[in-house]
């Protein structure tokens, strides 16, 4: 079918995303076409326009957080049928590799591929100006239908808004997940987060949902220190600096049981104050993505080594994508879990562009792409 879809034909140039008509094809061997309801506007597709993350191809059909409706299944589909409700999980779960059957779904042995911009079978589903186009995660939801992989298909129940649970599929596990999974938080934890944008949020939604008792969401931009409370954060504050006082105050000196790190973009200098302010014995977890050439962390080794800290890198939140999408729709409904507050403006698919600038400047929580019905 010819529809629009926002495509980066030279990655790492910032050159911005070209909406124009693609050809998308129809079902393949265990796929599915879904129509999409909304599509989120995620950080890590930022990457690709500025070469934080370099891609090495092109072109690429951007977007990995949707949900929507299942309007055509492919051969070989049992458990999927046209009407069902889906979100669509960045990495997919194949079900049965060593990572799989071990609860690491988030390591699936498919996620090797989510960058190499074809579907499992080697082959593309998206066409534009006469070539194949790569889809980011297997996905591509900057467009309004996808085809995609059953294993990256995850159904919901009917009664879940399918714009708010667009962002099930990427931001809010992860940052969910960074404090529940990651960060193993615990009762009473004394948790930093710094970076609370739609990631980061979530990880303050999930430090209070473990029941954290101090929970500090550090962001220089003001408008994320005002939302921050909404979604659980007891303190704020604008820089590790002022972090740090906060926690040294609270915890008597000993530091913070937990520090997540949820920024948009991880240089290496972001470690050292993270880990001073994380207590010994304590967990830092980082979740954001950094440029693929940052090779050099500045840390005081001895003292890391000596407090016995761990520091804990995390994909996806180290949530399991099958049990956990249902589980987070689950808390929605009953009030556990806000995503309303998440989604700050929305966007049509032909001002991508803005939408982009306006997550650069700092103006949302989430932006989300709503399609028409
Ligand atoms: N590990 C994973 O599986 C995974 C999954 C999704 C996204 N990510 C990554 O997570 C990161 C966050 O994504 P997002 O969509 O929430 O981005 P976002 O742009 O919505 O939010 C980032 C926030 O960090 C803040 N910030 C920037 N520099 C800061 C600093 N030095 N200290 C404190 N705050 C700072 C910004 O003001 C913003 O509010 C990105 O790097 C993204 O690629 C990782
Ligand atoms: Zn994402
Ligand atoms: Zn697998």
């Amino acid at each position: 079918m010819k529809i629009p879809g926002a495509i980066l034909w030279e990655p790492g140039t910032r050159s911005g995303w070209s909406v124009e008509e693609i050809e998308l094809d129809p079902p393949k061997f265990r796929e599915a076409t879904v129509k999409l309801a909304a599509s989120g506007i995620c950080h890590s597709d930022d990457h690709l326009d500025t070469g934080d993350i370099p891609l090495g191809w092109a072109p690429i059909l951007g977007g990995h957080e949707g949900a929507g409706v299942v309007t055509e299944v492919g051969e070989g589909v049992t458990d999927l049928e046209v009407g069902d409700h889906v979100v669509l999980s960045f990495l997919p779960s194949c079900g049965h590799c060593r990572m799989c059957v071990s609860g690491r779904s988030n390591m699936c042995d498919l996620g090797a591929g989510v960058l190499a911009g074809r579907a499992p079978d080697g082959t593309h589903r998206i066409h534009a100006r006469g070539q194949g186009v790569g889809a980011m995660s297997y996905l591509g939801t900057f467009a309004p239908y996808v085809t995609v992989p059953v294993d990256a298909i995850v159904k919901i129940d009917k009664d879940i808004p399918l714009d708010k649970a667009a962002l099930i599929g990427c931001g809010v596990p992860t940052g969910w997940g960074s404090s529940v999974y990651a960060a193993e938080m615990q009762l009473g934890d004394t948790v930093v987060i710094f970076g609370v944008g739609g990631v980061g949020m979530n990880a303050v939604q999930g430090a209070r949902h473990r029941g954290a008792k101090n929970i500090i969401a550090v962001d220089p931009e003001p408008y994320k220190r005002e939302m921050a409370p909404k979604f659980g954060a007891t303190h704020t504050a604008a820089d590790a600096e002022e972090a740090a006082k906060l926690v040294a105050d609270m915890t008597n000196g000993q530091g913070a049981d937990r520090v997540i790190v949820t920024v948009g973009v991880a240089y290496g200098d972001i470690i050292e104050p993270a880990q001073a302010m994380t207590r010994r014995g304590g967990t830092l977890v980082l979740t954001s993505a950094a440029p693929v050439t940052q090779r050099d962390v500045k840390i005081d080794l001895f003292t890391f080594a000596m407090s016995g800290k761990r520091l804990q890198g995390t994909l996806y939140g180290t949530t399991n994508s099958r049990t956990d999408i249902p589980l987070l729709t689950d808390l929605y409904r009953r009030g556990q879990l806000n995503l309303d507050d998440l989604i700050t403006r929305t966007y049509d698919l032909e001002d991508i562009n803005t939408a982009f600038d306006d997550l650069r400047e700092g103006k949302n929580i989430r932006g989300v792409i709503i399609y028409p019905n």
